[in-house]
């Protein structure tokens, strides 16, 4: 019957290019997101080796109209607030404030949208989390610079970032640099907008890209707190511990290696340098990363205050690659695990895995932590009433909150908030689809973009609103 700390930030999640819409509206720009087609070619695509640098008429764009929330704000956010939210994480399109990517003045338009959507939260008092980049790039900058790989990205991510701080100081507290900064290595186009040519080193691009992102990070982060004292600024990882697939130490060994893959980005960004193994690795794989004279030291005194991550589930590998190669449904390769249930789409359900790899993160970094996104993606049917019993998702979310309070009252690890992803129901970010739903909030829309864009709440709605009230007492 434990309850979480007084202040806990109880909320949702959702990100720009998966539920605004409008993507031409006031003068926005075309951004990497919006050329990601829903259908079979989406993942050649997100994985930069299939080119698609424009839309054609031949695919469907889902982000162009998504849940139309550039024009729903004010009800889905009134929403949020009756549902009890102290919290709202979103993330800003930065083509909407720049729309080339390499302007000089920001497109007032961009930071008026923004600003009436803090204001709404504020209204309710809903505590906005702001994601500046949540895998989005302006199309022009992949096109006349190559994205991540160029280091004057990192410039313009500046002048993105100060216009954004700029305007809305005072009013945001809470700042994720890049969301899931990991998912880089997996999906490169779709989370940092690179795109290969053929014959070209990849892991060399990719590291160096990485570089990049990572000193933008510090350097955004030396920005907030210069302009925004008190404000707190966090990493944000992909997450989701190894398992070894046996005891066999060459198992142990193999998912320790998977682990740190990941834990590479915020090692760097928490701890302020690269850590001895990633050293190592990029020397073995010829990786040699360009280097500005100051870069280390800019890394090392710009430490994020807190470390962010999702969590959907846990993963499994294996030391040989026989076996390794099963994959199950996560965009991260990993084995199917015998002892846990997957969701609809193949991702396994593993609420003791959240307790796990929040204290694998507690103990690695030792900052507080922020579940900034965690739910379960799930058809929903309506009945004939149009109601949706979604007892599926309340049970997903039960488990995993349970958890997330073993993790904090039986483990004492230092827990900012928990919001839910996708809590109004959105595009997916892997397969383009409506119908993998999250939600609290269901958004009539399916997957070929027909639907009228009419909310109506699900039976986890209620659910949650207790949940939030009792300060996560009544599960
Ligand atoms: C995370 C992303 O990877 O997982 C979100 O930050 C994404 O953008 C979420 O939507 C869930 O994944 P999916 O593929 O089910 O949308």
């Amino acid at each position: 019957m434990s309850k979480m700390p007084e202040g806990f930030l109880w909320g949702g999640a959702t990100a720009a290019n998966q539920c605004e819409g409008g993507f031409d509206l006031d003068g926005r720009g075309i951004a990497n997101v919006d050329v990601l087609p829903a259908g079979a070619d989406r993942r050649a695509v997100m994985s930069g080796r299939m080119k698609m640098l424009a839309c054609d008429s031949d695919h469907y764009y889902p982000s162009h109209e998504a849940i139309d929330m550039y024009h729903h704000y004010e009800e889905d956010i009134r929403l949020f607030a009756e549902m009890g939210f102290k919290c709202y994480r979103f993330s800003i399109a930065w083509s909407r404030i720049f729309p080339m990517g390499d302007e000089e003045q920001p497109n007032e338009k961009g930071l008026d949208f923004y600003e009436k959507l803090i204001d709404t939260c504020l209204k309710y008092n809903i505590e906005p989390l702001v994601t500046i980049c949540h895998f989005d790039v302006p199309m022009h900058l992949v096109t006349e610079y190559g994205s991540w790989r160029n280091r004057r990205l990192v410039d313009f991510y500046l002048n993105f970032c100060r216009a954004l701080f700029t305007r809305l100081k005072g009013k945001v507290k809470y700042w994720l640099t890049f969301n899931e900064i990991n998912m880089l290595l997996h999906l490169p186009f779709m989370g940092a907008g690179l795109v290969f040519e053929p014959g070209e080193n990849e892991t060399q691009v990719k590291y160096q890209a990485a570089h990049h992102e990572l000193l933008a990070s510090a350097l955004a982060t030396r920005m907030a707190h210069e302009m925004m004292p008190g404000c707190m600024v966090g990493c944000m990882l992909a997450a989701g511990s190894f398992y070894p697939y046996s005891c066999a130490p060459e198992d142990v060994w193999a998912a320790m290696g998977r682990d740190r893959d990941n834990y590479f980005f915020i090692d760097v960004q928490s701890r302020g340098e690269y850590p001895p193994f990633a050293r190592k690795r990029m020397e073995k794989a010829g990786v040699e990363l360009v280097m500005g004279p100051e870069d280390l030291s800019v890394l090392k005194e710009n430490t994020v205050d807190f470390i962010s991550f999702s969590y959907y589930a846990s993963r499994l590998t294996s030391a040989n690659p026989e076996l390794s190669k099963q994959t199950a449904g996560n965009v991260m390769a990993s084995m199917r695990n015998p002892y846990l249930k997957m969701s609809e789409w193949g991702w396994q359900i593993d609420p003791l895995g959240l307790r796990i790899t929040m204290n694998s993160l507690y103990d690695r970094y030792q900052k507080p932590l922020f579940i900034v996104e965690n739910g379960l993606g799930a058809v929903d049917t309506p009945d004939e009433n149009g109601a949706i019993h979604d007892d599926y998702r309340i049970d997903y979310l039960r488990a995993h909150i349970q958890a997330m309070k073993d993790a904090v009252n039986e483990d004492g690890v230092e827990l900012l908030g928990y919001t839910v992803w996708g809590c109004i129901d959105l595009v997916s970010a892997s397969t383009g689809e409506m119908k993998k739903r999250y939600g609290f909030i269901y958004a009539d829309k399916d997957n070929e973009g027909k639907g009228t864009l009419k909310r109506s709440k699900k039976d986890s709605f209620d659910w949650y609103k207790k949940v939030i009230e009792t300060n996560g007492e009544s599960l």
